[in-house]
């Protein structure tokens, strides 16, 4: 890194990217169960309780996938980092507890938000998921030596004991009702207490001056507290959407353009929130139906709705999943230069292109686009 042409500098989604960090999926585990999420995927090997290692054949073609995304964003001039994995089958603890493994550095998106010159690091909520910002270290550290004004902030680290968690969430959550599951969303009474603030970067819907904080199973009311007063020059403002499985809000509000939300459909939102952008002449385009790809989504924890996890380059071209013909159609009629991205493999190892990246620096400067 050139220490003079080095800036952290990002106030949205969409301002002309220079230099971002794409994660690597090396060594990403199917988790260890803990109280905040469990997997079972008992078609695949991994059957609740069971865990260890993704195959490495899935790990190498998502690492294919994600090499040729950073040799995509390199050709086009954008500056871009990689983190360092590390060991993601040790067993991890603090004095509090302990678990038996760690998940991965494929979505640094999770983890990492930058704010204007600010570069923040998420409390997470996962145990799995404490020690994560390890693999991002080596680059945060760089950007703050190379950048004298860039700021480097990590949220309070959290305690993340029983105290956190709602006791057995998931012995009963999935078998609940519908308008009950819906309810409990709404309420955010889901995965995790109010004991501490606790949220993942990804949850964060970047808007300029606003910041729109997803309530989800990994982001509670405190959490959403603690950014409100950790940018007190921001309108932070907790939403939450018809999703009985709320989690990271890049799959369902995705802010393209100023003036243009792309929104999932089936995750409807709250009356105040589509009103907010309507009263401030935002259009609230519904996104089409995304490809079905479940029968290839071999231990993905995501939706098909990844369709919608797309990186802008500027406001005028996104990069797309490149099997979401449709979704680009749609965008190509609304002026974007749409750009495939062979990128299905990266699914298991925690998302799409969205997910799968973390600006470092956008041009631009702080905007109010709700005023
Ligand atoms: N949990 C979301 C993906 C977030 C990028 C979903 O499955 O739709």
């Amino acid at each position: 890194m050139s220490p003079r042409s080095v800036k952290v500098n990002s106030w949205n989604g969409w301002d002309p990217l220079r230099h971002v960090m794409v994660g690597r999926a090396d060594g990403t585990m199917v988790q260890a169960p803990e109280p905040a999420v469990r997997r079972d995927f008992p078609d695949d090997g991994f059957p609740l309780g069971a865990y260890g290692r993704i195959p490495d054949e899935m790990t190498a073609a998502a690492n294919e996938q994600l090499d040729g995304f950073a040799a995509l964003l390199e050709g086009r001039g954008i500056r871009v980092e990689r983190p360092e994995p590390i060991d993601f089958s040790q067993r991890v603890g603090t004095p509090e507890w302990t678990h038996n493994s760690m998940f991965g550095c494929m979505p640094p998106r999770d983890v990492l938000i930058t704010v204007g010159n600010e570069m923040l690091e998420a409390t997470m909520s996962y145990r799995s998921r404490w020690f994560e910002y390890l693999c991002y270290r080596p680059v945060l550290q760089k950007l703050f030596e190379a950048d004298p004004d860039a700021r480097w902030e990590a949220a309070p680290k959290p305690r993340l004991t029983d105290a956190s968690y709602n006791t057995g969430f998931w012995d009963t959550y999935n078998q609940l009702p519908l308008e009950e599951k819906l309810d409990r969303v709404r309420r955010n009474d889901l995965a995790l207490t109010e004991a501490e603030p606790l949220f993942d970067a990804a949850d964060i819907a970047r808007c300029g001056k606003d910041l729109f904080v997803q309530l989800s199973l990994v982001t509670n009311r405190s959490g959403a507290d603690w950014l409100r007063r950790h940018f007190p020059d921001h309108r932070v403002h907790p939403v939450s959407f018809t999703n009985t499985h709320p989690l990271h809000i890049d799959a369902t509000w995705v802010p393209l353009r100023p003036g243009l939300v792309l929104h999932n459909g089936e995750r409807p939102a709250e009356p105040e929130l589509t009103e907010y952008f309507k009263v401030n002449d935002w259009e609230v385009l519904e996104a089409v139906q995304p490809e079905s790809w479940h029968h290839e989504a071999r231990l993905s924890f995501c939706s098909p709705w990844l369709s919608v996890n797309m990186l802008s380059l500027d406001e005028n071209t996104l990069c797309i999943e490149e099997r979401e013909v449709r979704l680009a159609d749609q965008l190509t009629a609304y002026g974007f230069e749409m750009i495939p991205v062979p990128f299905r493999a990266a699914a298991p190892f925690g998302g799409g292109l969205h997910c799968a990246t973390w600006d470092i620096e956008r041009e631009g400067t702080l905007q109010d686009y709700f005023p």
